[in-house]
């Protein structure tokens, strides 16, 4: 392994708990290493704070949530990884969750396969989870872990869409665009993460499908495996455009208030 893609050590120290009991069975990996270009202007987008706290520590705590989850893989910005790591550091994460950081690639496809090649042995389901959806509820995260548990090979939430959707040959050139075809909303759901697999499945897709893909479900299709969708929630939005950041703190806001009763 050469020294970029090694990973940062334990950053909240508790490994050993694990290495005696030997009970590391599920981890998430959790690609954050984009730029955030449709957030607009800023930090890269995992590190932009959300209610005082970068998006990044709510994703890892919204995996390190579930008591299934032992092990969370942060896949960082590539020149973030040491900034990540103390981020880690700073706030309060549970003891018994363990946190690896390695810096990240190119495309999310690439940062996810950086995080999987850092997974020891002994781990058998693996999520993965976009740093871009902090506000996922926990049971969302055990009705993953629960369907590959049951014997799916790869298990995506997912949600019925509000809109219609067109197909279109888009424009380049900001002319109208001409529609292709209106697929049935009905049989349409609009994904979310956190996906789960069986390791070997997801690790045999990221090594045999080389297409742009954007989600790793999809990479699991072309393998020509059954992908299962359990219901998603509405708080597991992606944090994408300028009015995500709004809705998140609404969130939050809400959660804070509830807690308060
Ligand atoms: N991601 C990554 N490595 C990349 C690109 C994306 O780890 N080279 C991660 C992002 O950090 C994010 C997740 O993949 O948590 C989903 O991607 P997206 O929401 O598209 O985030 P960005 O690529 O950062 O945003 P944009 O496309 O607007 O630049
Ligand atoms: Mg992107």
């Amino acid at each position: 392994m050469s020294d970029e893609t090694r990973p940062l050590d334990n950053a909240a120290g508790s490994a050993a708990g694990n290495a005696a009991g030997g009970a590391v069975r599920t981890a998430a990996v959790i690609p954050a290493a984009g730029r955030g270009v449709r957030l607009g202007p800023g930090a890269p987008k995992a590190l932009r704070a959300l209610s005082g706290t970068p998006m990044l520590v709510h994703a890892v705590r919204a995996m390190a949530a579930s008591r299934a989850v032992s092990l969370v893989v942060v896949v960082a910005p590539p020149e973030g990884a040491a900034e990540v790591k103390s981020l880690l550091a700073d706030h309060a994460l549970p003891e018994r969750t363990d946190f690896v950081v390695v810096p990240g690639g190119e495309s999310r496809q690439e940062s996810v396969r950086l995080g999987l090649e850092v997974l020891p042995a002994g781990i058998d389901i693996v999520l993965v989870h976009d740093a871009a959806r902090p506000l996922v509820p926990v049971d969302t995260v055990d009705a993953v872990i629960e369907a590959v548990r049951d014997g799916a090979l790869a298990v995506v939430p997912a949600l019925p869409l509000a809109d219609t959707v067109k197909e279109v040959v888009p424009s380049t050139d900001g002319s109208p665009e001409p529609v292709v075809a209106t697929p049935s909303r009905a049989k349409l759901r609009a994904v979310q993460t956190p996906q789960g697999f069986d390791r070997a499945t997801l690790v045999r897709a990221h090594e045999a499908v080389t297409e742009d893909v954007t989600d790793d479900a999809g990479m699991v299709e072309h393998l020509g495996h059954q992908v299962v969708l359990v219901p998603g929630h509405e708080e597991a939005f992606k944090v994408t455009r300028p009015l995500d950041l709004v809705l998140a703190e609404a969130v939050l806001a809400r959660r804070r208030a509830n807690d308060g009763f």
